[in-house]
């Protein structure tokens, strides 16, 4: 299973998957920002890495066309999208539609957007994470593959709020995509994901969760 990763900043959703014990060769990580920290992380992995720059565009379109040119280049079976902040065409989704994955920090469709963590503690409730879904043209919405909870504490802020959600995003983006790869996940007709094998419970895993495995 070839597998490619679109990142724009930091990169550890995509630091999580290079390091973890799963069936995907990964192509190449891509970005759309020279300076994301995450591309010298993957280059120190071993992985190779390209730059697609969204600023050498002229619009969505002729960036979309740009991105795609590079992902076909390596025939991927899976993309993941991992903290890669462009939305993207729909032309460009539905090209992938079926095979092209995110990850979210909130319970999807609570909290789509950006500044999760802080929208949930001004919003006062209790339980916040994160989510692993199949992207379909409109942003943070689309088929969800797993979710993990977490408490909201009295005392947390923001910053700890993300450490404790991004702890649970590198479990369950390496689930996700592990299912992934061993030809687990279904999309039904519905737009619901089935999961051979596993138990509709474990793919809502709440912390401190059951070994997911
Ligand atoms: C992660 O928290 C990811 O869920 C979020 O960006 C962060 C990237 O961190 N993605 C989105 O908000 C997409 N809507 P990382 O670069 O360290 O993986």
């Amino acid at each position: 299973m070839k597998a490619v990763i679109l990142i724009s900043g930091r990169g550890s959703n995509m630091e999580a998957l290079l390091k973890a014990d799963i069936p995907v060769e990964f192509a190449v990580v891509i970005s759309n920002r020279p300076d994301a920290r995450g591309l010298e992380t993957a280059r120190s992995l071993g992985v190779a890495t390209a730059v697609v720059d969204h600023r050498g565009h002229a619009d969505r379109k002729a960036f979309d066309a740009a991105l795609a040119a590079e992902i076909d280049r390596h025939a991927p079976d899976l993309i993941i999208l991992a903290g890669f902040m462009r939305v993207l065409t729909a032309d460009f989704v539905r090209r992938y539609q079926g095979r092209m994955i995110n990850i979210h920090p909130a319970l999807l469709p609570a909290f789509p957007g950006l500044d999760t963590h802080a929208r949930v503690l001004a919003a006062g409730v209790r339980v916040h994470g994160c989510t692993v879904h199949f992207v379909t043209p409109e942003v943070d919405v689309g088929p969800i593959i797993i979710q993990a909870a977490i408490p909201v504490l009295a005392d947390d802020d923001e910053a700890s709020l993300a450490a404790r959600v991004l702890e649970q995003e590198h479990r369950v983006y390496v689930q996700a995509v592990r299912w992934f790869a061993e030809g687990r996940l279904t999309l039904r007709a519905d737009g619901s994901v089935a999961v051979a094998g596993v138990a509709r419970q474990v793919t809502a895993l709440i912390s401190p969760p059951p070994d997911a495995r």
